[in-house]
């Protein structure tokens, strides 16, 4: 691996994080101002998350369709920008499923081409020997168990997960088997808090929760539903910072009524012509006949 830039911020430091205990926060970003802002902030990981499928490209209630160029772009793009942020790319659905082969290309695409610094990929089981043999490959990975929306449909849905003991049981030993395989941080989405607070407890690794409780190490929330840009259902772990899409509709709603009322544009938004160079060119233009009369 080459060595980082300098400011960037070093990915071992994550675990020294949380063994002072303190909290490490991520953000999802597609964009070169999002990247922007979060890097101004101050967050520590920028995560391009396939929700970008969701919140970027339209598609409703899945993750499923964003497909590896798709996501090469966005990452490209955040990568492009964040400086000191660790920058992850989270491979798309059908990017690591086949083979821990193609699954090791696909990571390397993402170093490569959009020039992340790591990648996050989802799931225990069949997932666990992909993140071995990317780690293996020299690239960090990042797991992620609990709610996994590419598997939405075999979890009957975008639903809490590890609420009966055995399932909680399932999830401990998955993110153990992440951590084994040399994930260097583990996301937890939507699990009961105690069972996250387990995890978190089992694992040297740090845990990134999202709807997972204050018990993790840190947490992530999607760019577009932190600013209030998403609307409709929401699930319950999303808090809202701010309300972008209703001062976005009021800011294009007042637009619009300005261009049709003649309002917009005023003097302050137009240019001017210096007097003599107005007349010149009045003169040149009465020498010759407008051609459409
Ligand atoms: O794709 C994504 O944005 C994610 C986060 C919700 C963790 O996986």
């Amino acid at each position: 691996m080459s060595i980082p830039p300098a400011g960037k911020f070093p990915l071992p430091e994550l675990a020294e994080m949380k063994r002072r205990g303190e909290k490490i926060v991520m953000v999802t970003a597609y964009d070169a101002p999002g990247a922007r802002f979060a890097e101004d902030a101050g967050v520590d990981v920028i995560l391009v998350g396939d929700t970008a499928a969701m919140v970027v490209l339209g598609y409703e209630g899945t993750t499923v369709p964003v497909t590896m160029d798709e996501m090469l772009f966005l990452t490209r793009t955040v990568a492009r920008v964040a400086r000191r942020p660790i920058v992850i790319g989270d491979m798309p659905f059908g990017s690591f499923q086949v083979s821990d082969e193609k699954a090791v290309e696909n990571a390397i695409r993402f170093v490569k081409e959009a020039g992340t610094d790591a990648v996050k990929l989802e799931g225990a089981g069949p997932s666990v020997s992909r993140v071995r043999s990317i780690v293996e490959a020299g690239i960090p990975v990042m797991g992620h168990v609990g709610l996994t929306p590419q598997s939405a449909t075999m979890l009957g849905g975008f639903k809490t997960q590890g609420k009966t003991a055995e399932k909680a049981r399932l999830l401990v030993e998955g993110a153990l088997e992440l951590e084994d395989a040399g994930a260097f941080a583990v996301v937890l989405e939507a699990v009961p808090v105690p069972v996250a607070a387990e995890i978190t407890r089992r694992l040297s690794v740090p845990t990134i929760g999202i709807g997972a409780g204050r018990g993790c190490d840190g947490q992530v929330l999607v760019y577009h539903d932190l600013l209030g840009l998403t609307e409709g259902h929401l699930p319950r772990f999303v808090k809202h910072y701010a309300s972008l899409s209703r001062e976005i509709r009021d800011a294009l709603e007042a637009y619009v009524h300005e261009v049709r009322a003649g309002t917009f544009p005023e003097d302050q938004h137009t240019y001017e012509m210096a007097e003599d160079e107005l007349a010149r060119f009045e003169e040149e233009l009465g020498q010759r006949a407008p051609q459409h009369q």
